[in-house]
């Protein structure tokens, strides 16, 4: 039995990451927004009131893992917001947010949980295909698409700096998923569930090591350019 942590598990791609681990019989970590009523009654361990973009929030994380004395083998950093935006209208506070909790919030929270990763252990950043620079065919999405970018370079740092204490790092894209965040988006795409995002994206994370360590991968196991 590993433990994972997930970060931003309340609902959507993170909670279906957190069922199918527990269903698998891992030990799993639930740090949410919230106060995560999702996980009544099941095994899985909940972290309230985890806000990736409070210096606080992500200290009181450590200091639970600290508490429970447990390795994480796994982490996976889920949180992330999508707000819909145009050129002519751009809200820059909400440019802001978005950066704050897409970008800096993974960076924040792996920094924080550093102290209590196994030596072995590997950190998954969820990203977005939107934030690849080679696969912007179509533009728009200017505070998603900034966000994204740089969580990408955050999950590239990472690896830089991690893969050489024996610490393998991905960032991830889930595919287009049916979940609150994409319910607003206009125009016809065709989802898979939450269930089938973090069915890919676990197996993303058993597959990866130090070797594949780097890279940019959709949950359907292609390698996506940055
Ligand atoms: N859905 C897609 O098609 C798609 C595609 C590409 C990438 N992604 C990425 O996949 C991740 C999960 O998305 P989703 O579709 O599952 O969206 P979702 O259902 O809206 O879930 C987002 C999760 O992030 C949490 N969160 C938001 N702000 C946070 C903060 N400041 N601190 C901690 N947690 C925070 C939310 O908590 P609350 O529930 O408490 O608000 C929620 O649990 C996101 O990073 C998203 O950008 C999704």
């Amino acid at each position: 039995m590993a433990t994972f942590l997930i970060i931003g598990a309340d609902r959507g791609i993170g909670l279906a990451i957190c069922r199918q681990l527990a269903a698998r019989g891992e030990a799993v970590v639930a740090a949410c927004l919230g106060g995560g009523e999702a996980y009544d009654g099941s095994a899985v361990e909940v972290l309230p009131d985890i806000d990736v973009t409070s210096g606080a929030a992500v200290a009181r994380m450590a200091e639970a893992l600290a508490a429970r004395g447990g390795r994480i083998d796994c982490l996976i950093h889920v949180a992330g917001v999508l707000g819909l935006d145009a050129l002519g209208n751009l809200d820059y506070d909400d440019i802001r947010r978005q950066i704050e909790i897409n970008t800096i919030g993974p960076l924040r929270a792996v920094e924080a949980v550093l102290p209590h990763l196994a030596a072995d252990a590997k950190v998954g950043i969820v990203t977005s295909r939107v934030g690849s620079l080679a696969d912007n065919g179509t533009g728009r999405m200017y505070a998603y698409r900034v966000s994204k970018a740089g969580a990408n370079m955050v999950a590239l740092n990472l690896h830089h700096d991690l893969s050489k204490r024996g610490i393998a790092v991905a960032a991830l894209h889930p595919g287009m998923v049916a979940t609150d965040l994409t319910k607003d988006i206009p125009g016809d795409f065709q989802y898979i569930s939450p269930d089938e995002a973090a069915e890919g994206l676990i197996r993303r994370m058993d597959a990866l090591t130090l070797e594949t360590s780097g890279r940019f991968w959709h949950a359907n196991g292609e390698a996506l350019p940055w």
